[in-house]
Formats: C-alpha cells, structure tokens, sequence
C-alpha cells in the first residue's frame, strides 16, 4: 500500500532506487555517480540501496543526494555494497522485495550487476517493478552487450601483475602458470594472454591437448632460448596449481602456478570503466524519462544504447575460434 501522505509536489516526482549486486566491478560507483546526478537533474528523487537485493527485501535504503555520490568515480568497489541473496531467489524474498518497492515509493529500479543481476531484476520487473539494468562483471560474459564495467580494469590489474611475474619467472628460467578469473569464460585469460604475451593460453571455450598444445610448445621455446614461459588460464579450465605441478612434471621445467583472484576485482576504475559507466548511467536515466522501462544498458560499436531486457537476455556471446586463432598466431 502506497503512503497516501505525501505532498502534491511530492506525489508528482518519481522516484528511482540503485542498486549493485553480484560481484563487485570497477566502474560500479561510475554507474551509480552517474545516475544519481542525471537522476536529480532530471528531476528524480533517487535512493540508495544497500547490499544488492538483499537489502531490498530487508528496506536498508539511503537516500542519496549529488553529495552523496562524491569522491566514488575513482574509487573501486560499490559504495552501495553488494552481497549474494538466497532469500531474494525465493517467492517470499521476492515478494518482500516488492512490497519494500511500494512502501518506499520506488518506481524505477535500475540494478547493477552481471548476468546473476539481469535475471533478478527480471524477476521484480515480472512481478512489476520497472527496472533498467547496467551490466557489471569482470567477466564481460554478459551476451547482450560488448562491454561490461569492470573487465578493462581488471585487464589491466592482470596485465601488469603478469608483467611482474615474468621478471622473476625470467631470473629463475621458470615457468610462471597465471590462474585468473572469469568463472565459466575466457574473456579476462585471452585479454591477458595475448597483452602479457603469454606462450600458452587456455581458455573454456576450447579444447587443448596436454602434450601437443603445452607440453610441446614449452619445450620447443626452451630449445628456441626462452629462458622464461608464461601459461595463463581461465579459472574455468581448472586451478593453475594443479596445472603447474603437471607441467613441471612433463617437461622438467621448473614451474610456479599464481592465482590472482580477488586482486582483479579491486583498484582503481581505469579511464574504460569510468567513462563508460557514465555513459550507462546517463543512458539509463534517458530510457527512462523517455518513459522506456525493462531494459538493459548496452555497449555497442563504441556506443551506449538501452534494449529490450528479455532480448538482452536471450542474447549469448562465444569468443570466436577465428579470435583463439588469431591469439595463438602471435603467442609463440
Ligand atoms: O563474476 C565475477 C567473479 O569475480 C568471477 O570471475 C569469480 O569466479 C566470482 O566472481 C567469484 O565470486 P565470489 O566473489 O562470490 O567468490
């Protein structure tokens, strides 16, 4: 039930809630920063919510003012917090989640996030909450759209991490095996592979022979006069400890595995993930002053453009063989 209390001059001004959820991206307060100010500049009244969905469905909401969203562009992380919600998955989750939409007068939910996101704010724009979703994943494996927040930053992180790797890996004539993120895809392994100029790249998306695609290759750069190698691989083909210890064994060389997990989460957004979440969150606040509702913020041919959300769900992306191939013709 809507509060009947509030002012004419209230009553008229829409209100939209933000929120992050999932895996925390560089470029999230971006997003957040930026529909905040387009939001108040448009005329909204803008809230906060805390702690992904599982703040929604528990009210913990902040109002959030331009002040509020100060000092964030450059910063890491969401100043919203996220966190994981089971509760929010289930009927009654769910239908607290809308409940608190009502009672806070929310009309417009724009959710912040990766794919694990776009398919709750579906959920609540099923049981009628209007939500705009802005993809937010390191993984970029959202299929809808090119870019997502958070992957060139977390490039980056990877790319000079690896460089410092390969100086020591260097001075000890080692093999240095690179285990990154990217859950179920090799969008972050073939990005690094090929910046970082890596030997040997393994990715979910293809098969690879132990012997022929790694075994080999290393052996023929050492008897080339490599004195270092660098594997890099998606954490979707399995852990680069145990890959390390196989190598090592095959071929004699000495061999170290490193996992760089959570640091390609954090730093700070680089110039990519702040201009383009400022682009989304501008792009969301337009679809929706211009009365356009359930949709997805998508990166496209180097622009932003706002989509039908059941489309963009229905979208998938692969990375192409022919883009493997090419990596592989270079990463000698
Ligand atoms: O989806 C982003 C991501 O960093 C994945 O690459 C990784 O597998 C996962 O999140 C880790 O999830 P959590 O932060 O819940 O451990």
């Amino acid at each position: 039930m809507k509060h009947e209390s509030v002012s004419k001059a209230e009553a008229k001004q829409k209100t939209i809630a933000i929120l992050t959820s999932g895996g925390d991206a560089p470029g999230m307060n971006g997003a957040i920063r930026a529909v905040t100010r387009a939001g108040i500049n448009a005329g909204y009244n803008i809230l906060g919510v805390r702690r992904g969905f599982h703040g929604l469905w528990r009210g913990d909401i902040i109002n959030l003012d331009s002040r509020s969203v100060s000092d964030i562009l450059h910063r890491g992380g969401t100043f919203l917090m996220t966190a994981r919600s089971e509760t929010f998955k289930t009927e009654e989750g769910l239908g607290k989640a809308v409940d608190i939409t009502e009672i806070f007068n929310i009309d417009v939910l724009v959710a912040i996030g990766g794919d694990g996101t776009a398919r709750g704010a579906k959920a609540l724009a099923e049981a009628g909450v209007p939500v705009i979703v802005i993809p937010a994943t390191i993984d970029n494996d959202i299929g809808a759209t090119e870019y997502a927040l958070g992957f060139d930053t977390a490039l980056n992180t990877a790319v000079q991490a690896i460089d410092k790797l390969r100086d020591t890996a260097s001075s000890h004539e080692r093999c240095s095996v690179v285990e990154v993120m990217g859950r179920h895809s090799g969008y972050i392994a073939l990005g690094v592979g090929v910046a970082s100029g890596a030997e040997v790249i393994l990715v979910p998306e293809r098969e690879f022979d132990f012997d022929d695609d790694i075994v080999l290759t290393l052996i023929k750069d050492r008897n080339a006069g490599k004195r270092h190698y660098i594997v890099v691989m998606a954490e979707g083909v399995g852990l680069g400890s145990d890959m390390a210890q196989l190598i090592e064994k095959r071929t004699g060389i000495e061999t170290r595995s490193t996992q760089l997990g959570y640091l390609q989460r954090g730093g700070a957004p680089s110039f990519r993930d702040r201009w383009i979440s400022s682009l989304m969150g501008v792009k969301a606040v337009r679809a929706i002053s211009e009365g356009r509702l359930n949709r997805m913020i998508v990166h496209k041919e180097g622009d932003c453009k706002d989509i039908d959300l059941d489309e963009a769900l229905a979208t998938e992306k692969r990375i192409l063989d022919d883009t493997i191939n090419m990596a592989d013709t270079i990463t000698i």
